[in-house]
């Protein structure tokens, strides 16, 4: 099993990755969780069906009293009413401040798992057991939790960092093909902003990495690092916590004009790909470089482009949370494994994008 120590301002924690690494968690939700005599497994029904006996037998064998609450998949119930289940779920058997919560599943799961956790009795702990690659490569580590409302997706949460995330690589076997393709869009983007090994690593693999699951682990194992250093840094999102947004506020507008029919992984690679073309006319890019990203991405089976214009790119980032008063913090690559964060207005912004 490998290590990755995450070092938040607010809390420090392990993220534990292996395959089967789910055997070890009676054992490590013991140690993280002392005093605990009842968990909350959140798990949704895909994910449910193949994994929640073996998730609940581990934490009984622990000597844990188990309850489950498990939703509908899909991000349509990344919302309060499923949360208020859950606050129910946990009164109803008699949570108190030292039990804890179990969220098994992918991103919609851990964020919603985190989210119940931060707010019941105003703050338990909560172990993440991410079952999809990007719910391990991003959104179990690092304590961004959340919900989505009618206006927009995760417009409520809280920074509510886990107390343990253990990443079992055998899980991803069931994971749809589809489904480890829109991961990619978040593996690819860690390579592009911050991680030359990675990049080559991935070069290497010749788009499958799939079939080998120790090249599988170690590949996590390197994001995991990545996202861990960048949350280190700024867990709250002011500075260098930023540049995780690489191609994400294009992404996010294209995600918002389909009506979030189009998964999250895609949108960001088309992102990607519009910002580093945006990038070498800017000249802050090599064409090499930019080609080099764009045939990677190419490898993966993600996109690299959208037919969306820089007006309404540039209209929909105008109303996107991450925008600060009237400028929008976008993130550019300078070289592979090399990001920077440039302040635009409209205008600049608009300018950029357009050929
Ligand atoms: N908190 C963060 O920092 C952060 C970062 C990125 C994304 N997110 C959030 O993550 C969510 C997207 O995550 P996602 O792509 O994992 O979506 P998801 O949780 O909906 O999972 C995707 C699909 O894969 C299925 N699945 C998951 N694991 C499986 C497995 N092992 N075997 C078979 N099927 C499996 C699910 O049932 C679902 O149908 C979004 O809501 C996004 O906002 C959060
Ligand atoms: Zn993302």
């Amino acid at each position: 099993m490998r290590t990755v120590r995450v070092n938040a301002l607010s809390k420090s924690y392990d993220v534990l990755i292996g395959k089967n690494a789910v055997e070890a968690l009676g054992e490590e939700a013991k140690k993280v969780c002392p005093g605990a005599l009842k968990v909350l497994v959140v798990s949704e029904t895909n994910v449910a069906a193949l994994y929640l006996d073996p998730v609940k037998a581990q934490l009984e064998g622990a000597g844990f009293e188990v309850t489950d609450y498990v939703f509908e998949a899909g991000e349509q119930n990344k919302n309060i009413n499923e949360i208020a289940g859950m606050w129910n779920k946990m009164a109803e058997a008699g949570f108190t401040r030292t039990d804890f919560v179990v969220g098994l599943g992918g991103g919609v799961t851990t964020d919603m798992a985190g989210f119940a956790a931060s707010t019941f009795l105003r703050g338990i702990k909560v172990i993440q057991l991410p079952t999809s690659l990007l719910a391990m490569v991003d959104a179990s580590v690092g304590g961004k939790t959340g919900i989505d409302i009618p206006m927009g997706k995760n417009q409520v949460g809280a920074f509510w960092q886990p107390s343990l995330v253990l990443e079992d690589i055998s899980f991803l076997k069931t994971l749809p093909d589809e489904v480890f393709t829109e991961g990619m869009g978040e593996v690819t983007k860690h390579a592009f902003i911050m991680d030359l090994e990675l990049f080559d690593k991935l070069g290497k693999a010749n788009g499958d990495i799939r079939s080998d699951e120790d090249l599988l682990e170690e590949i996590v194992c390197m994001n995991v690092s990545d996202k861990a250093s960048v949350v280190g840094e700024d867990e709250n999102d002011n500075g260098r916590r930023q540049t995780l947004n690489f191609g994400h506020t294009v992404g996010h507008v294209i995600e918002r004009d389909s009506g979030f029919t189009k998964p999250h992984g895609i949108c960001v690679a088309k992102g990607m790909g519009i910002v580093i073309d945006a990038c070498v006319r800017a000249g802050t890019l090599a064409k090499e470089d930019a080609d080099k990203m764009k045939d990677l991405l190419k490898l993966y089976k993600l996109p690299v482009t959208d037919d969306i214009t820089p007006e309404a790119i540039v209209e929909g980032a105008m109303n996107d949370k991450k925008k600060r008063g009237d400028t929008l913090s976008v993130i550019l690559v300078n070289k592979i494994g090399q990001a920077e964060i440039r302040k635009m207005n409209k205008e600049e912004f608009l300018k950029f994008l357009s050929v």
